[in-house]
């Protein structure tokens, strides 16, 4: 690679759990900072380093590695219990020093009310229902925007906190009493339990956007950890079913606080076929009969890391691959999963749909869109061992070359299994 690079982002290209994770973490050895700019703990990132297994949900996965210092943007919304399950665990699995967090005073805190109202709302919408993690994360997005939100700066001024909480109770309890005929909620216990919160919180409360700039002023290598997926993008994704941040490259900067400019490279991390958890239509997802030949949700590793949902399982989609790469700016691809595949007879790979020029824009079109396919011949043969590109079964090759054309985009990496070792490295990253 002849740019000079020191600053990644790592995103999702399809509907989330592309294995970014894993992909952040094989970077992170050579890189300095890890940041997250958005999301909540709806997002789940599961990293295997040897007989362990870790899973991430705010905490960026570059923090196994103990030379790393990670960061958590104003963009992000935070579950401070959730965060601190998340802080003792790694504490419980020895990861050293876990003080190389730095949380930023921006980032909106997720309350018992938010994730009550979620649920509530879902329950509501009945068939209708987007399928959200429950988590609270789109009413805290939308406290936000609509400038009634509490930020992890504000509970850690007790008075006002409890000034500002009283009140977000209140219009929440109107809200509770006469949208979902709910019985209101004690603004004092939460304050008690918060206060606790913002006390374990505050040592890991820094000026994250001023570390960051600084360290890209320095050519330090910093990776952008991305969470969900290009098509759960608040407002280019098959929205209602979406969630509600950016998810896109673009947003990595206006939640952190970085200048674009300091974006040197995106990779976009393309699972080999198409996965999706909670609702909405899903154009190139598998029939019963292409499902058994599948390997099973388990065995794929494909239930939710944060709800435990079975994903839903597709063909490849370059149709679709196509438009989130142009949304992101994708440089170079990372593919995972090669190895779900192996025991296919055959594979599929969704190159348009029928009578669409650009992808559609409204869930009518969506739901109706007609998949138009190639079949490629499987390789029927373990890919889990192989160390270097060469070495992949001939129709393995054939399979990725095509996906590159039809994304017109070059691979940089390629996982056959989740763990470190089983990772085809087509370029390196970073000035080392
Ligand atoms: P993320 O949200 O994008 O980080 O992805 P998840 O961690 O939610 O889901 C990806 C799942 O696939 C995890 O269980 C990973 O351990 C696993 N995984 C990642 N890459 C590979 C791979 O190449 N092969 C296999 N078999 N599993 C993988
Ligand atoms: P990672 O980072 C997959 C989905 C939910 C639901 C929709 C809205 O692990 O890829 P929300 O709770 O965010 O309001 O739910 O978004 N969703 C994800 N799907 N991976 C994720 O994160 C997701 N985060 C949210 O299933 O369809
Ligand atoms: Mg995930």
């Amino acid at each position: 690679m002849s740019k000079k690079m020191s600053s990644i982002v790592v995103i999702g290209t399809q509907w989330g759990d592309e294995g970014k994770g894993k992909v952040i973490d094989l970077l992170s050895e050579n890189a300095r900072h890890i940041a997250r700019a958005q999301g909540g703990n709806n997002a789940g990132h599961t990293i295997v380093v040897g007989a362990q297994e870790f899973k991430f949900h705010l905490i960026p996965s570059g923090i196994l590695y103990p030379h790393t210092k990670c960061y958590i943007g104003g963009g992000t919304v935070l579950d401070p219990a959730s965060l601190l399950t998340e802080l003792e665990g790694l504490k419980s699995h020895g990861v050293p020093n876990v003080k190389r967090l730095y949380i930023s005073q921006y980032a909106h805190i997720v309350f018992p009310y938010h994730q009550l109202i979620d649920q509530l709302a879902e329950k509501q919408k009945g068939g209708a229902a987007v399928g959200t993690t429950g988590k609270g994360i789109g009413p805290c997005y939308a406290d936000k925007v609509n400038r009634c939100g509490i930020r992890l700066v504000d509970l850690l001024e007790p008075e006002s906190f409890r000034l500002k909480l009283q009140s977000a109770v209140a219009q929440k309890n109107r809200e509770l009493e006469k949208l979902y005929q709910h019985p209101p909620m004690e603004w004092e216990p939460i304050f008690e339990t918060y206060a606790k919160y913002a006390a374990e919180l505050a040592p890991y409360v820094a000026p994250v956007e001023e570390l960051l700039s600084q360290a890209a002023k320095q050519g330090e290598n910093i990776l952008f950890e991305g969470a969900q997926g290009a098509l759960l993008d608040i407002t280019f994704g098959t929205y209602p079913f979406v969630t509600s941040s950016c998810t896109l490259s673009g947003g990595i900067a206006a939640g952190l606080g970085v200048g674009p400019s300091k974006i040197d490279h995106t990779i976009g991390v393309v699972k080999v076929y198409t996965t999706r958890v909670g609702n909405g239509p899903f154009p190139t997802e598998l029939n019963g009969d292409e499902l058994a030949h599948f390997p099973d949700h388990s065995a794929s590793r494909e239930v939710g890391t944060t709800t435990g949902r079975k994903r839903r399982m597709g063909w490849l989609d370059t149709f679709l691959l196509r438009h989130t790469l142009c949304l992101n700016g994708v440089d170079s691809l990372a593919l995972t999963k090669l190895d779900i595949l192996d025991d296919l007879d055959e594979i599929k790979i969704c190159t348009g749909y029928k009578k669409c020029k650009t992808f559609p824009a409204t869930l009518e079109e969506l739901k109706q869109a007609q998949p138009i396919y190639e079949t490629h011949p499987g390789w029927k043969k373990s890919t889990r061992d192989v160390k270097v590109y060469d070495d992949l079964p001939s129709n393995a090759r054939g399979y990725i070359r095509r996906i590159e054309e039809l994304c017109e985009t070059p691979v940089s990496l390629i996982s056959v299994g989740p763990e470190r070792e089983r990772t085809l490295w087509l370029d390196r990253f970073f000035n080392e």
